[in-house]
């Protein structure tokens, strides 16, 4: 049996990465590990509790003894690293968390498991650690509506695309990076970098634009729209993104880079105006009825103009392609959102952070 630790498996993408593998794998044993900060949220897994390969640890990734002991208890042969602090506007008012969680965080994961796996006859045998980073790490694109290969511009972000990152966030993950490719390059350990355009779906956290702006849209409240509403990004249905997670993890090569991303580009106002549609649709109300809600506000400090990821490495090395068409995937999301009411209320009230003393305190 193969033990993998999925970090940060309570929050948005963790969740369907963990539910993904739990399912599909019933010979491995998934640990989700998670802090549980304001981002993670059990009853995103409610599902799973209780199936005998899924086990929830709490833990925080920069307590490095704890996470060299749970390698050593449960014998760890993979790491899949979701655990992060991911939202730009929250690094812009508070940087240290992000420094502090991702780069140190991350290195501490990776010091945890060198001690481990090289105290071990195998050593980095069959061993994996796979890092789940961003598409912003490599900064902006510009904007140039002149292309025929792409709407919003002619270049896209490759797999040697130099870093530039401007958010705090995207230097933090950026840093992160480094490191995870510095441990295989310096100590022989099996990584795997990849990086990720925005993903959209159930269980977002309700800061990041679409869950933000859905759940706004239901009760009449204005939509912050940044700018002009001009910066483009490219979109990703999250259960996408989590089974290229699944093959990468499994085939991926050794040391590699890989991006991930479904050639999916949208001007925020433009697909803020698709969300307005659907709900209004799914809601009854007049087509447009709520398109009054958009409110233009200052613009995000260094908001980076446009990203759009080329992920055709993906494609033609191990087969991975989007299997929803955009128009399909936010149905779906506006869909999930306006049926699980109670889990946004949750949220908004916040009782969603006393399930884990009500489910996990005692056996933890
Ligand atoms: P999220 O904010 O929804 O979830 C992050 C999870 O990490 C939460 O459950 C939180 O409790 C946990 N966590 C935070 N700090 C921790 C700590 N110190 N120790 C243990 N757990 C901790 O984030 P997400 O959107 O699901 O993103 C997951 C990963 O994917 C991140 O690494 C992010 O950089 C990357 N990513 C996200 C997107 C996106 O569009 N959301 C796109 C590309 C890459
Ligand atoms: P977000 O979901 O925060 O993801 P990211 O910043 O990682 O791309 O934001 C997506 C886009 O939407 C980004 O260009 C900022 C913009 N935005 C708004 O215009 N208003 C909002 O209230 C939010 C949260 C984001």
């Amino acid at each position: 049996m193969k033990t993998i630790v999925i970090t940060g498996g309570a929050g948005f993408i963790g969740s369907h990465v963990v539910r993904l593998f739990v399912h599909k794998y019933p010979n491995y044993r998934i640990i989700c590990l998670d802090k549980l900060t304001y981002a993670g949220n059990l009853s995103n897994l409610k599902d799973l509790e209780g199936l005998p390969n899924y086990m929830f640890v709490k833990m925080d990734i920069c307590d490095f003894e704890a996470f060299h002991a749970l390698m050593q208890e449960h014998k760890v042969d993979g790491i899949i690293h979701l655990a992060a602090e991911s939202h730009v506007d929250r690094s812009i008012k508070d940087p240290f968390t992000f420094a502090r969680t991702n780069v140190m965080g991350t290195l501490s994961l990776l010091q945890a498991a060198k001690l481990y796996w090289e105290s071990l006859p195998e050593k980095y045998e069959g061993k994996r650690f796979y890092h789940i980073s961003t598409d912003e790490v490599y900064g902006a694109l510009a904007l140039d509506t002149s292309s025929e290969k792409a709407p919003y511009g002619r270049d896209f972000f490759t797999e040697t695309t130099p870093y530039n990152p401007h958010s705090p966030y995207s230097a933090s993950k950026a840093s992160s990076d480094h490191f995870v490719r510095a441990f295989h390059d310096t100590y022989g350990m099996p990584t795997i970098v990849t990086n990720c355009s925005n993903n959209y779906g159930p269980y977002q956290f309700p800061e990041k634009l679409i869950p933000l702006f859905i759940n706004n849209i239901r009760h009449r409240k204005p939509l912050p729209v940044y700018g002009k509403g001009e910066n483009v990004r490219d979109w990703l249905y999250v259960e996408d993104h989590a089974r290229a997670i699944d093959v990468i993890f499994h085939k991926g090569a050794v040391a590699e880079t890989y991006n991930i991303g479904g050639f999916n580009e949208w001007k925020n106002i433009d697909i803020i105006k698709v969300v307005i549609r659907t709900v209004d649709r799914l809601l009854g109300r007049p087509d447009g009825a709520d398109l009054d809600l958009i409110t233009y506000v200052t613009d995000r400090a260094g908001h980076d103009l446009r990203y759009a990821i080329d992920s055709s490495k993906l494609k033609e090395e191990l087969g991975w392609e989007p299997s929803l068409q955009f128009e399909e995937g936010i149905e779906k999301t506006v869909r999930w959102y306006l049926d699980n009411e109670e889990w946004m209320n949750n949220i908004t009230s916040g009782d969603y952070q006393k399930y884990y003393d009500e489910m996990y305190r005692e056996i933890n």
